[in-house]
């Protein structure tokens, strides 16, 4: 397996796979850590020594003293969120003194997440059960071109002039759509001249930053929020986030090409979860999904929703592990099995009896199709100890074998508990010294 001195996090389910654990880890490694795409609704968990951090946009090398931490053009910010952050995290004796943030980055305005919920609520029960944190609407206007980005921070006259010009059109909305209060210019204007003048030495052009790292032979890594099967494109739309969470979005996100993405590694739990509506093939509905529930501890960081449990579904891995490229696959959660008698795990899928070779963009066909199940036994024993591949009991091993033989990646790392040192790992992603 080839080293390189970038490596990229990605999810490969839907979300939650335990991200923040393996980029921490990561990060001890690297220089550079960037996150790419999405904002604070994503909910990294980080256990260190006896703290746990949740961080939701600091990217998790905020963690490693001297580590230079990217938010890239893909990135929304939300500046009132992300001050919020870096003084909770001064407050614990830590710093953001490596915070960078992309001056193209847009911003989460006040009517982004009022908007985002007055949506929801407006669609009933076609609401997307997104996490109210005003990210879709911030996408939809950076894409209709009515965005604020970080750099109007820097300049108090033209962010003045543009919050001018997009009010009233949001307020009509909030009022005339909605029957909501419309927002007080004044207020806004005044928040976030605040805001510029707290955020300023953090905005700057990353882009050109990161350029200079790689070609200094910096080690980057590329941090994944959300996951593959939450991409506006190849998730279960609409039930997805409105960013690029797979390796394509580290490209248009962080502004690099594509040969500057090294070892691609996809994060993969032992089992499915999903929280928000949307589609589930292998969503189990009795008492092993509550087991799977409370043994992982399967509650939203950003919200604290229960999270959906079912099986591990291959068929969307092996999607996952062609749209991405991924070259290795790290196995997290494997201890949440431990008490299991016996462990299904979903291999195909077929629809009207057949099996199907691509993952259906239809939700009526994927509500259709019938996930096609092998059964395995479980080693009803504790692996949270295990720190050496050799010491995971037989069955559980041949658990992780099926699962690389299944997708055609190897298992590199396997996690199985939240700390640092409950991580096995049978092949470095980075390249050695
Ligand atoms: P939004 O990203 O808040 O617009 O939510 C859209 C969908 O993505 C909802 O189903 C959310 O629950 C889901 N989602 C967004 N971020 C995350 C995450 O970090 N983990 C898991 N699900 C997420």
């Amino acid at each position: 397996m080839a080293q390189y001195s970038s490596v990229a996090v990605l999810g490969t389910q839907w979300g939650d796979e335990g991200k923040g654990k393996l980029v921490d880890f990561l990060a001890e490694q690297a220089d550079v850590v960037v996150r790419f795409a999405g904002g604070n609704n994503a909910g990294h968990t980080v256990v260190v020594g006896d703290d746990t951090y949740k961080l939701h946009l600091l990217p998790s090398g905020v963690l490693h003293p001297g580590k230079l931490c990217l938010l890239g053009n893909g990135v929304v910010v939300d500046p009132a969120a992300l001050l919020l952050e870096i003084r909770g995290l001064e407050q614990r004796g830590g710093s953001a003194a490596g915070l960078r943030i992309s001056d193209r980055a847009h911003l989460v305005m006040p009517w982004h997440q009022i908007l985002d919920k007055a949506q929801e609520q407006a669609a009933g029960s076609n609401r997307i059960g997104t996490t109210g944190k005003g990210i879709g609407p911030s996408y939809v206007d950076k894409h209709a071109r009515t965005g604020l980005r970080a750099g109007d921070l820097l300049e108090p006259e033209i962010l003045i002039e543009r919050i001018r010009q997009i009010l009233p059109r949001v307020n009509a909305v909030l009022t005339g759509v909605y029957r909501l209060s419309p927002l007080d210019e004044q207020v806004i204007m005044e928040r976030f001249i605040e805001y510029g003048q707290a955020l300023r030495p953090y905005i700057c052009d990353t882009i050109s930053l990161l350029r200079d790292c790689l070609a200094a032979g910096q080690r980057v890594l590329f941090e994944g929020a959300q996951a593959t099967f939450l991409d506006i494109d190849y998730g279960t739309y609409p039930y997805v986030t409105s960013s690029h969470p797979t390796a394509g979005g580290i490209c248009t996100g962080a502004g690099v090409g594509p040969h500057h993405v090294g070892h691609i590694t996809g994060v993969v739990k032992a089992y499915t979860t999903r929280v928000g509506e949307g589609p589930f093939p292998t969503e189990l509905f009795d008492a092993t999904g509550e087991l799977i529930r409370e043994g992982g501890q399967e509650y939203g960081t950003t919200t604290g929703r229960a999270r959906r449990c079912g099986w591990l579904d291959l068929a969307m891995v092996r999607y996952s592990a062609w749209l991405n490229s991924l070259d290795s696959i790290a196995l997290t959660r494997l201890d949440v099995l431990d008490k299991l008698p016996k462990i299904r795990v979903c291999t195909g899928y077929l629809l009207h009896g057949r099996p199907i070779s691509h993952y259906p963009s239809s939700l009526h066909e994927l509500s259709q199709i019938e996930p096609v199940y092998r059964e395995m036994p479980g080693w009803q024993s504790s692996t949270g100890d295990c720190r050496s591949w050799e010491q995971l009991p037989v069955a559980a091993r041949d658990y992780v074998e099926m699962i690389a033989q299944t997708v055609g990646v190897p298992v590199t790392m396997v996690s199985v508990g939240p700390r640092r040192e409950q991580t096995i790992v049978r092949q470095s992603c980075f390249a050695e010294n």
